[in-house]
């Protein structure tokens, strides 16, 4: 179906009056989303995967080649003053972001997957975990927060050990307690499911570590474009997220670490810029954010990235959460009454993120359907193949809400659904 300008227009003025979020102001701001797709106006419902950027974060980036393109940290001239400015001040804006009590606790690094390898790497060095000792991991978690510490695991010795969902898909939190003991030396869990959307209760994961000495690391990446993250009250030794899940270019994201924890943690890569000092005998490291960041930074992605922050606090958290939180009831009313269609997870807190199977249809085969109707969603694994299994099924179809979503783009998803039923089923 063709949806006239006009009419499009009322439908957006529609789904802002839904929930009190100018989204026709928020979707102008995004260039990409005026495309038509295979005849229709995108939808795009991939959200999770990545978001799309505002002109904001895009200006900026080219501002910061256009004006401002040095090398950082190591120049006198001016511009390499104003590069080395606006990289540090980028670290300010992500320490404020995530109320971090100072820019040495604030790593810049590729993504999340990179800043949990960093820590996993450094564990290992730092011999952190010994044989016998226990990682404890959620059965929810992605490749990015299973694999670096299943080699941590082969490294040391220690084991590794699986926290289990309850069957609404929340994190069963009685069994972790339970499972906490003397010898859990790390808890790695995420704050956001990016299949199921299930919010877990990170503060309630704090105590029993802190209890028996171990450290905890939560995976952020589905959760700092939803709701507000302050480290400082969360208690977690380290916080991970990637730029270009919350509106920020790819290529940057940040790791949070407690400063007495990146104090004891040995580096990652080793180069230019994380040294104190060199000699063919020895080198002696830059103290933390510093000791980190070997080689030349993706300057022009902290800035991005500080120009994403600056876009979502400019919406408001607060707000974008009313309005996912609204998108996804809709859906999820709308998704659930067609016929032979099962949604997974239906945990009390969740975010604006709904994976589905639809009976006698393959998820690659209804992602195609849906996108000739110009709905981009995801099939697949999520990057997920351990909660896949517990699922016992192969593969959802994902379909990932942001803040310049409308309802009208999750009734066209339900209605492109619907046909494909009518024509598998
Ligand atoms: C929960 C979660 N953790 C980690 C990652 C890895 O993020 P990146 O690929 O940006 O490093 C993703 C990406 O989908 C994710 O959803």
């Amino acid at each position: 179906m063709r949806i006239e300008p006009r009419e499009k227009q009322s439908l957006l003025a529609e789904s802002a009056l839904w929930d009190g979020l100018d989204v026709a102001a928020v979707r102008a701001e995004f260039p990409i989303l005026s495309r038509w797709v295979r005849g229709h106006p995108l939808a795009y419902l991939d959200n999770a995967a990545t978001t799309q950027k505002p002109a904001s974060v895009i200006h900026a980036m080219e501002r910061y080649y256009a004006l401002s393109n040095a090398n950082v940290h190591r120049g006198v001239h001016q511009l390499a003053d104003e590069a080395t400015r606006a990289f540090e001040d980028a670290r300010e804006a992500v320490r404020r972001f995530l109320h971090a009590s100072k820019p040495g606790e604030i790593v810049f690094v590729r993504g999340a997957t990179e800043a949990i390898n960093l820590v996993a790497h450094g564990l290992a060095r730092q011999r952190w975990l010994r044989e016998g000792d226990e990682i404890l991991l959620s059965a929810m978690e992605h490749h990015a927060n299973t694999v670096p510490w299943q080699r941590l695991r082969d490294d040391t010795g220690a084991a590794l050990r699986v926290i289990p969902l309850l069957e609404d898909g929340s994190l069963d939190v009685d069994a972790y307690e339970r499972m906490v003991n003397r010898k859990t030396r790390l808890v790695a869990v995420t704050h956001v499911s990016n299949v199921l959307g299930t919010i877990n209760p990170i503060r309630r994961l704090v105590p029993p570590a802190r209890a028996v000495g171990a450290q905890l690391l939560v995976d952020g990446a589905q959760a700092v474009q939803h709701l507000e993250v302050d480290v400082q009250e969360l208690g977690c030794d380290y916080y991970v997220f990637s730029g270009h899940k919350m509106y920020g270019p790819m290529g940057v994201g940040a790791l949070f670490g407690r400063a007495e924890r990146l104090a004891e943690l040995p580096p990652f890569q080793l180069g230019g810029d994380m040294i104190r000092s060199v000699t063919f005998e020895r080198t002696t490291f830059a103290d933390p954010p510093n000791r980190f960041e070997a080689g030349t930074p993706n300057v022009a992605g902290a800035v991005g990235l500080s120009a994403a922050i600056e876009f979502l606090l400019g919406v408001g958290l607060a707000p974008i959460r009313v309005h996912e939180r609204s998108l996804t009831e809709h859906a999820w009313a709308q998704l659930t009454s067609i016929r032979g269609l099962r949604a997974l997870g239906h945990a009390p807190e969740r975010a604006g993120v709904i994976s589905f199977v639809l009976d006698g249809v393959h998820a690659h085969d209804l992602a195609t359907i849906l996108d000739e109707a110009g709905v981009a969603v995801r099939a697949g694994h999520h990057c997920c193949q351990p909660l896949m299994a517990s699922l016992g099924v192969p593969a959802t179809v994902r379909a990932s809400f942001a803040v310049y979503n409308t309802v009208e783009e999750i009734d066209r998803l339900a209605e492109a659904v619907e046909s494909a039923r009518r024509v598998f089923q």
